[in-house]
């Protein structure tokens, strides 16, 4: 028995050394750990449970036969992060450069059935050459049914990817379909086609870094939702996002217990907006002073700045933030920004995750580069996402909501739970000089005439008053009460029951 047990050890020790210690070395060497080490940092101590170590590939070409190794290139299995199960899968760069065959694939899909079945976030970590050269279709198909596992599963169990390497050809697909994508600065790329490729084909001249790297894909793309500095940093703060993740579409949001009361008065809040409306402010500051202890895990923090998503608690629970940013673009809504934001909202929708809105928008961004881009289409996401979105949604209007932007931005007529208004705020189908260059055309030339028009539309219309008087907005409150507010409508909606009409699916404008 003490032999049989030792043999057990020893394959065990060649398993976990993948590739062997030159090509872990090598790894090292370029600031990268390896699947085993990034799985340790992930996992809570001692808890992962390896699956399928001893599985091997079964080519026989171009001298495949003779080179075998145990695992096949990726580490999977199961454990905890903070207690609550995940499954996971780390591609292992030193063994045949991570790429995937038919036996690394079906290793994948056992992880990703497991998930599924058993309603737990799936985590996967990129670190590799695509499809296994060697192999052909056999690996071509051993995607296919990775992603169809990915498309099965969204929406039901929370799917996220970490880049930390190479990510190119088929690996590229698997992440795409997934929640979210991040990615490790400097060490990581992902693209469909590399630069020698895009050499041949378009003449370009590109590094990979530049075609693919973490500023490409968090700024210009928008493929990844964030990028770390090192390896270390980015399974740190998976960690912290998984911690804000239900398990699945049917469990309940995470919730964790909080010092901090809702009930005191934050008085800075009452001077966050400035007197003159042109002015810009930090709506990031809003969202750190209504979600608990100021923590906020902000999802494509680098893209689209104009508005803010991420995920934040209140009263332990976690909680969607969506916010326009005044610092930037003065808040307004463009195709980006409604992309984003639609992404997010859907996201909190499908695992039950209360969305709140705070509103400061002057509109949707004119101009041929943003028509011609499909403006409307885009729009039209944000606006299809808030108005099926069944999760409870508390708004609240800091300052402009004009036009169709107020319309889009979780207003009251999309199912709108509690919409609330600051006192500063103006609700209107557009601002005072535009509306009264278009109402008194005639009397442009007249200065004193147009003072006295836009004074006159100034007072009625930028007040939340003409909404509350309809209803639109339920009551207009104290900015310094704000987070009391914001946690007792959450409170209040808890049990909310909100059915769409049966469907297949929806037809989302893509
Ligand atoms: C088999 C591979 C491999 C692959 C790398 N290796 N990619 N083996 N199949 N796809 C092996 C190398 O032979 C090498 O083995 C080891 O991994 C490390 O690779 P290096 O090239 O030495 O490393 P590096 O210089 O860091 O370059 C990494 C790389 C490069 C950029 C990923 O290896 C590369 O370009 N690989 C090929 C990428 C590719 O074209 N893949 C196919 C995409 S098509 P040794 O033994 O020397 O250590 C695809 C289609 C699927 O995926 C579509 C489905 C929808």
């Amino acid at each position: 028995m003490k032999d049989v047990l030792k043999e057990l050890e020893r394959r065990r020790e060649i398993a976990r050394m993948g590739g062997g210690k030159a090509r872990i070395d090598a790894q090292h060497a370029r600031g990268k750990l390896t699947a085993r080490e990034r799985i340790d940092i992930f996992l809570d101590q001692g808890s992962f449970e390896e699956f399928d170590m001893f599985v091997e590939h079964r080519s026989t070409d171009f001298g495949m036969e003779k080179q075998k190794v145990a695992g096949d290139g990726v580490v999977t299995g199961w454990g905890t992060v903070n207690g609550r199960t995940v499954f996971l899968f780390a591609k292992d760069f030193t063994v045949f450069g991570g790429s995937l065959s038919e036996a690394h694939a079906e290793k994948i899909q056992k992880i990703q059935d497991m998930a599924l079945r058993n309603r737990a976030p799936i985590i996967g970590i990129y670190d590799a050459g695509g499809a296994r050269i060697q192999e052909g279709v056999a690996a071509l198909g051993g995607y296919a049914e990775v992603f169809q596992r990915n498309v099965l599963a969204s929406g039901v169990i929370p799917q996220i990817s970490v880049i930390m390497g190479p990510c190119a050809g088929g690996d590229v697909y698997s992440p795409a379909m997934t929640d979210f994508i991040f990615m490790v600065r400097d060490t990581s790329y992902m693209f469909v086609t590399g630069p020698d490729v895009v050499k041949t084909v378009t003449n370009e001249t590109v590094t990979a870094e530049q075609l693919g790297g973490a500023s490409v894909h968090t700024t210009k793309s928008s493929i990844a939702d964030g990028a770390y500095d090192n390896d270390v940093e980015a399974l740190l703060q998976m960690r912290r996002l998984v911690d804000f993740l239900p398990a699945s579409n049917t469990a309940d949001i995470p919730e964790i217990a909080c010092a901090q009361t809702v009930d005191d008065h934050d008085p800075s809040l009452d001077r966050l907006v400035p007197d003159n409306a042109n002015k810009p402010y930090d709506i990031r500051e809003l969202i750190l002073k209504t979600a608990d202890e100021g923590d906020f895990f902000e999802i494509q923090q680098s893209f689209a700045r104009n508005i803010v998503t991420g995920f934040g608690r209140v009263e332990g629970r976690t909680t969607g933030f969506v916010a326009n940013q005044p610092m930037v673009l003065a808040g307004v809504l463009d195709s980006d920004a409604s992309r984003k934001a639609a992404r997010f909202v859907r996201f909190c929708d499908c695992f039950n995750i209360p969305l709140v809105t705070f509103v400061d928008v002057p509109g949707f961004l004119p101009g041929t580069s943003q028509e011609y881009g499909g403006l409307i289409k885009h729009g039209a996401k944000l606006l299809f996402a808030y108005a099926e979105a069944t999760v409870p949604k508390v708004t609240v209007i800091t300052r402009k909501a004009f036009g169709g932007a107020y319309d889009v931005m979780a207003s009251k007529h999309l199912r709108g739970d509690v919409n609330y208004a600051w006192p500063t705020a103006q609700i209107a189908v557009m601002g005072a000089k535009g509306a009264v260059e278009i109402i008194y055309r005639k009397d442009i030339g007249d200065a004193d005439k147009i003072a006295a028009h836009t004074k006159a539309y100034e007072d009625r219309f930028l007040s939340p008053f003409v909404a509350a008087e309809r209803g639109y907005v339920d009551e207009v409150i104290m900015p310094h009460s704000t987070r009391r507010r914001v946690a007792r409508a959450l409170r209040m909606l808890r049990n909310k029951d909100l059915q769409n009409p049966w469907k297949k699916h929806d037809n989302i404008p893509l």
